[in-house]
């Protein structure tokens, strides 16, 4: 059988981030076949610019993370919300992996969004903003596959979410419904 790899994006930059805790969970419940990365390289993307975007001088960090979503099987997009929307760094990786236009690695890949924030709206609005957005760059968002976490400061104060054996059982459900649709791809 050959191995499924799905990416993490992950939108908060800090190290102690909870949304950077919840995909390491999501990671951790990965059945045999399914291999969950988190991109390391955000931070190191300029901020998209179309004078940078021509042959020869994309920008070597945006040429990485192009690469490797072309080379992922699905995405797991895990988003905090900043000022009620999407973080800069996440909208700037949909922006860099959306070009060329029609054309771009999101085209068609599978996409979970999980979203996570402090308040009990559990980042609505990004995780909304991260669909519509990822859904003109024509990635397949998956909505059921959809996670929202609220109140995180207190639930993951103390507790990682990999010893959350509610959060566990929800990543693995959104892990499994987006190996289900690559598989179900592959099987077309
Ligand atoms: C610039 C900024 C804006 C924020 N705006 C919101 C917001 O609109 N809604 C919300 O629920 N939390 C907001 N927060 C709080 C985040 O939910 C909180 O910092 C959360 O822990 C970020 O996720 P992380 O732990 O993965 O870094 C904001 C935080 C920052 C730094």
């Amino acid at each position: 059988m050959s191995q499924t790899r799905i990416l993490a994006l992950v939108g908060s930059l800090r190290a102690a981030s909870i949304n950077r805790r919840l995909a390491e969970a999501a990671a951790r419940t990965a059945p045999a076949g399914v291999e969950i990365t988190l991109y390391e390289g955000l931070a190191d993307i300029p901020f998209y610019n179309e004078d940078l975007d021509v042959a020869d001088a994309v920008p070597a960090a945006a040429v990485a993370l192009r690469e490797a979503v072309a080379a992922t099987d699905a995405v797991l997009l895990v988003t905090p919300e900043y000022n009620g929307t999407l973080p800069a760094v996440l909208k700037n990786a949909i922006d860099w992996a959306s070009r060329p236009y029609a054309a771009g690695v999101l085209k068609g890949k599978d996409v979970a969004v999980i979203s996570a924030s402090i308040s009990s709206n559990a980042a609505k609005w990004s995780h909304d903003d991260a669909v519509k957005a990822l859904g003109v760059a024509g990635a397949n968002v998956i909505e059921e596959a959809s996670l929202n976490f609220g109140a995180i400061g207190s639930r993951f104060a103390q507790t990682h979410p990999a010893d959350d054996a509610e959060a566990l059982t929800q990543l693995a459900a959104t892990v499994r419904l987006l190996t289900d649709s690559v598989a179900a791809k592959a099987n077309a």
